[in-house]
C-alpha cells in the first residue's frame, strides 16, 4: 500500500506564485503520490469509482489548497460531493476511510493576524475550518495538524523559501 497521496486543488496552477514553489519541494517516491484534480478532471466529471480506489490504496490523504471563500476550491468541494458517498465513506457500511489519517495544506491570501477576533477575518483558522475537521470525523478519517502558508498575496521570496522546506519536512514526516 502506497503511504500518502496528496489531492492537489489549484485551479489556477499556472498564475500560483505559493504552491507552484511548495510543490518543487514534493519528495519522489514510491510512497507517495501526487493526484492534480483540476488538471485530471478539466470537464469537472469523477470517476468516482477510480477516485475511491485511489483513496483506499492510501493510509494517508493530504488536501492541498489555496483558501478561497473561507473554505476548499471549488473542484475539491465537488470532489468530496461525489466521491465521499454514502456506503462508502459514511453510514453504517461506510467505513472504507476509517482509520486513516487526513491533512490540509492550505495558503491563504490573508496574513495569520487577519485570522483572529480583532483581525478582518475575525474567525480563527481552526474555527473556520471546523467543517472540514467535522467530515474527517464523519468518515472516520483521522485530523492531522494543517500547514499553513498565510499572507500568502505578499509573502516576501526568503519566508517562501522557508515554507518551502517547512512543507518538504511536513511531507517527508508522513512518509516516515
Ligand atoms: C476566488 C478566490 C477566493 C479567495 N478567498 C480567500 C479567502 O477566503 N481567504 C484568504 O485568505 N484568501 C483568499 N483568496 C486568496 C488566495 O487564497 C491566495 O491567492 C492563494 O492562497 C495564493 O496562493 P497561490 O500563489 O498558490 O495562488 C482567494 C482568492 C480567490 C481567487
Amino acid at each position: 500500500m502506497s503511504k500518502v497521496l496528496l489531492i492537489f486543488a489549484h485551479p489556477n496552477l499556472e498564475s500560483s506564485r505559493v504552491n507552484a514553489a511548495l510543490l518543487k519541494k514534493l519528495p519522489v517516491s514510491e510512497n507517495f503520490v501526487f493526484y492534480d484534480i483540476y488538471r485530471k478532471n478539466k470537464n469537472y466529471k469523477f470517476d468516482v469509482a477510480s477516485e475511491q480506489e485511489l483513496l483506499i490504496k492510501h493510509e494517508q490523504v493530504v488536501f492541498q489548497f489555496p483558501f478561497h471563500w473561507y473554505s476548499a476550491t471549488p473542484l475539491l468541494r465537488l470532489w468530496f460531493d461525489e466521491v465521499l458517498t454514502h456506503g462508502f465513506a459514511y453510514g453504517s457500511e461506510g467505513k472504507a476511510l476509517h482509520g486513516k489519517k487526513f491533512s490540509c495544506v492550505i495558503t491563504t491570501g490573508g496574513p495569520a493576524e487577519a485570522y483572529q477576533r480583532s483581525g478582518y477575518n475575525y474567525y480563527t483558522i481552526e474555527e473556520l475550518l471546523m467543517p472540514l475537521r467535522q467530515t474527517a470525523n464523519l468518515i472516520g478519517m483521522i485530523w492531522q495538524e494543517p500547514f499553513l502558508v498565510q499572507g500568502a498575496l505578499s509573502i516576501a521570496q526568503e519566508e517562501l523559501d522557508k515554507k518551502s522546506f517547512e512543507y518538504r519536512d511536513y511531507i517527508q514526516k508522513k512518509l516516515g
